[in-house]
């Protein structure tokens, strides 16, 4: 069973090994290294809350979201990866489902996406994430984002 828990030190190392696998990573030149780094410094920084899906004891899965790490209000989901092997299993859905029942997730939910990971935008939009902007070569040359809303979604009231 896939479990979802906070993300711990411990973790680092194996997330870290999990993004720096990930060709979309490798595009950016973000490394796993440079990934273990910013984890670390993301678990003590007061804003941050990291999220991990493990199944059957391995880390298959991780979020790095930043409070008001968006305009200053909405919660800024600043990295989702889910292990390359397992891809498609709704291990993605689950976390983001996870995150964004935090409180932090109250003003909404901001993401950037690569306009060419068109694999992750029909996954947000699957998820009702709205494009709502783009940033041309916010990151370098050739690498232009997609900026993603969702807004906050009060839970539906119980029946009776
Ligand atoms: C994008 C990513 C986080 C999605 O996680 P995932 O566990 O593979 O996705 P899920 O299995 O939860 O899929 C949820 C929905 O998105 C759709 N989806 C997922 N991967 C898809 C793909 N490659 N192509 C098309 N649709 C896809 C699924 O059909 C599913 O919809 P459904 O449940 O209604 O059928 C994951 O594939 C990943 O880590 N990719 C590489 C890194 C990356 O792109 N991160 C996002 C950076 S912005």
């Amino acid at each position: 069973m896939l479990r979802l828990r906070d993300l711990c030190a411990d973790d680092t190392p194996h997330a870290a090994q999990l993004v720096g696998a990930l060709p979309l990573y490798q595009r950016y030149g973000y490394t796993a290294q440079a990934a273990e780094r910013d984890l670390q410094r993301a678990l003590v920084d007061g804003r941050s809350r990291l999220l991990a899906a493990s199944y059957q004891g391995a880390l298959v899965g991780c979020v790095w979201a930043i409070d008001r790490g968006a305009f200053g209000r909405s919660l800024y989901v600043r990295l989702v990866a889910v292990d390359g092997t397992r891809h498609g299993l709704g291990i993605g859905r689950a976390m983001m489902a996870h995150v964004e029942a935090w409180p932090e997730a109250r003003r909404g939910v901001v993401l950037l996406c690569s306009a060419d990971n068109q694999d992750a935008q029909r996954f947000y939009e699957r998820l009702n994430y709205r494009r709502v902007g783009a940033l041309p070569e916010y990151v370098g040359p050739g690498l232009d984002e997609l900026i993603y809303y969702k807004a906050h979604q009060p839970p539906s009231p119980s029946p009776g």
